[in-house]
């Protein structure tokens, strides 16, 4: 079976491109190196000993896109590629919706062209907005998001919820991850943002690496049991491998169903800081500051659906998610460049 993998040499999608590989699926990769690096192909390489084919293009250019279906034989497509920054998001909402939007909608004209009818489709806990207590279910539908990522990613579940209504023969899984961290046990892949991270966990470790002198904790007034927020934190290798068993799933179903990714464990940030602490032995000094705009209290999943349909589980606890961001930060102080 030949999976396409838009975005499949970013932070999610090079693991889940080494997971499908290690499943004796044949993989083809598109991506247009904006938030990664070649070198991620040599290695995916390294780990799997097996090279996919790599295409260097941009999902907004449709012939080139049409293209890579025309020379393969495609039978179901893993669609991560997009923005993903959520304050930059707000900033430059056309480019994320161009991007995020029409370049998603390019990719569905061509698996309608070419007959392929099964997607998964990389969506995110942030649909769920600010408007609902946590466990999170897939059947509260949707929150009141607040940025153009998280709209993005809503106005593609329904996009995509459309699509499977029209042609009954499509089959779509729609994966809302929560947090993803932490690398494969290797170090040789990992999630290496330019600049200084947004997120917890990769500015966590590049305290933890002597990167950066200290961690600002975004407030410690949240309705949590030590005021700051709560978050469920997914080991990547585990959100990986979450996506084989939804492709698997999706080859034996049709029809469209959204399917939390998470741990079902909430974490606070102290919580993160003492397990990086535990896990690494290295102290990372904080700061309480100002609550960041647009942070919820609380969000955690509820991943009964995943089990139930996927049969699939996480099984890293945090002190691994710790150990193995770490282990990445260590092996490649500088991201893979
Ligand atoms: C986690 C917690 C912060 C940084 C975002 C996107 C989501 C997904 C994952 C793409 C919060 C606190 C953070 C820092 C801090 N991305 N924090 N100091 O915001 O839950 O989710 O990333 O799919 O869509 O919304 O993740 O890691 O930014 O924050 O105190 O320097 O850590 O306030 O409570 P978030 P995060």
């Amino acid at each position: 079976m030949k999976i396409l993998v838009t975005g499949g040499l970013g932070f999610i999608g090079s693991h889940a491109c080494v997971e499908l590989l290690d499943s004796g699926y044949e993989v083809v990769i598109v991506d247009n190196l904006y938030n990664s690096s070649i070198k991620v192909l040599d290695r995916i390489e390294m780990i799997t000993g097996q090279r996919p084919l790599f295409y260097e293009i941009d999902i907004l250019n449709k012939d080139a896109l049409n293209n890579v279906f025309e020379e393969n034989d495609i039978d179901g497509v893993i669609h991560f590629a997009g923005y993903k920054a959520v304050g930059e998001s707000v900033s430059i909402p056309l480019v994320y919706y161009q991007n995020n939007i029409t370049g998603s909608l390019n990719l569905y004209e061509c698996m309608e062209k070419h007959g392929v009818n099964n997607l998964i489709f990389s969506s995110s806990a942030t649909v769920y907005g600010n408007n609902f207590k946590a466990p999170f279910k897939e059947e509260y539908g949707y929150g009141t998001t607040t940025n153009p990522y998280g709209t993005s990613k809503m106005m593609n579940e329904m996009i995509i919820q459309d699509l499977a209504k029209a042609n009954k023969d499509l089959s779509a899984v729609i994966l809302r991850y929560f947090n993803p961290i932490g690398a494969h046990s290797s170090g040789l892949i990992g999630e290496s943002p330019n600049g200084i991270p947004n997120n917890l966990v990769p500015y966590i470790a590049k305290v933890a690496t002597g990167k950066l002198a200290y961690l600002n904790v975004f407030g410690n007034d949240y309705n949590t049991a030590d005021g700051t927020g709560v978050r469920d934190y997914i080991h990547v290798v585990d959100l990986a491998k979450a996506h084989v068993s939804a492709i698997e799933y999706s080859f034996k179903h049709k029809g469209a169903e959204v399917i939390n990714v998470g741990t079902g464990v909430g974490y606070s940030v102290l919580d993160v800081v003492s397990a990086y602490e535990k896990a690494t032995g290295q102290k990372i000094p904080y700061v309480i500051c100002e609550r960041r705009p647009g942070d919820i209290d609380s969000c955690f999943a509820d991943p009964s659906k995943c089990l139930e349909l996927l049969g699939f589980k996480t099984e890293k606890n945090l002190e691994q998610m710790c150990k193995d961001s770490y282990n990445f930060m260590e092996k490649n102080p500088d991201g893979i460049k």
